[in-house]
């Protein structure tokens, strides 16, 4: 039996060092967080001190509930909550900043736990980001097929699947389509916050298996309670935890590493109250 998710009694300091600085700047580092805190108006929700994360992979984001994991994802995309007062740096090199006039976010596609496709056809959806990057529109049809066929959904579909409305895919394919349009849109960086939570075993598998496939060319970010997946997809492993009332990333490092000997007490704890072991 797993333990309940929101509860880690540790609370010691955590140590520098289980934070791994393993890639160097800039050659081989792809996003660089120095000195980020983000606070609301009464409490300080998260801090993070140094983290580098790699240029292409997968990176497991794990921690207890309201340990500020989404707040991290959401500090990065558009999706910005204006009531919290972000302070720090973040610096990104795995994109092509060469065009002033696109933000630094429309580098970013995000799925987030529920499916956010927007209520008109696959082919709506579909032209968004096709539309901002000011692709011809002649070309559309083969690069939105070609991004339904990588995400496992072209086969899934009917003819017609232009017209179709998104909202009546099923949850798993509405998030495949999410990806899809984040394929559209070119981004470098996927921002995935528990993506598979609400999803069938057989969903579940195909989107780990088009996660583990993004990242050998991107860099993504997921945010997983589930340690088996974290397993199963990534490479690299970042462990938050609640000190006091606020979070804090604990611990970094390759996920081979992390799940045969964790570092941090914060960690070690994690994975025995979620395997039972
Ligand atoms: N706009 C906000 N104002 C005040 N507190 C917030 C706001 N957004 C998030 N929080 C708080 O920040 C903490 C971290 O939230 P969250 O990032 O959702 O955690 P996680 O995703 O790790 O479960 C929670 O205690 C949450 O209530
Ligand atoms: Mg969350």
């Amino acid at each position: 039996m797993t333990a309940a998710l929101s509860v880690t009694t540790t609370d010691q300091p955590f140590k520098k060092e289980h934070v791994q600085l393993l890639f160097e700047e800039p050659s081989c580092c792809g996003m660089t967080i120095r000195n980020l805190s983000i606070h609301a108006k009464k409490k300080t929700i998260l801090t993070v001190d140094h983290l580098r994360l790699p240029k292409t992979g997968v990176v497991a984001i794990m921690g207890p509930s309201g340990s500020g994991k989404s707040t991290l994802l959401k500090a990065l995309s558009e999706l910005q909550d204006e009531n919290l007062v972000h302070d720090g740096q973040v610096d990104i090199t795995c994109i092509d900043t060469n065009n002033e006039c696109e933000s630094i976010c429309s580098h970013f596609a995000m799925v987030w736990q529920k499916p956010t496709v927007f209520p008109c056809s696959i082919w709506d959806n579909l032209k968004v980001p096709l539309r901002k990057r000011k692709v011809e529109r002649k070309e559309w049809r083969d690069m939105m097929k070609y991004a339904l066929e990588q995400v496992g959904l072209l086969h899934e579909l009917d003819e017609d699947w232009a017209k179709q409305r998104a909202q009546r895919l099923s949850g798993g394919q509405q998030q495949r389509l999410s990806i899809a349009m984040g394929l559209l849109k070119d981004s470098n960086i996927f921002l995935f916050d528990e993506p598979t939570s609400a999803l069938d075993p057989v969903s579940t598998e195909k989107i780990e298996k088009i996660i583990s496939g993004l990242g050998q060319t991107k860099l993504v970010l997921l945010v997983t309670h589930s340690l088996g997946q974290a397993r199963r997809v990534s490479d690299y492993c970042a462990m938050f935890h609640n000190q006091g009332d606020k979070g804090c990333l604990c611990e970094f490092s390759a996920s081979d590493e992390f799940f045969q000997s964790p570092a941090s007490p914060q960690s070690r704890e994690f994975i025995m109250q979620e395997t039972g072991v």
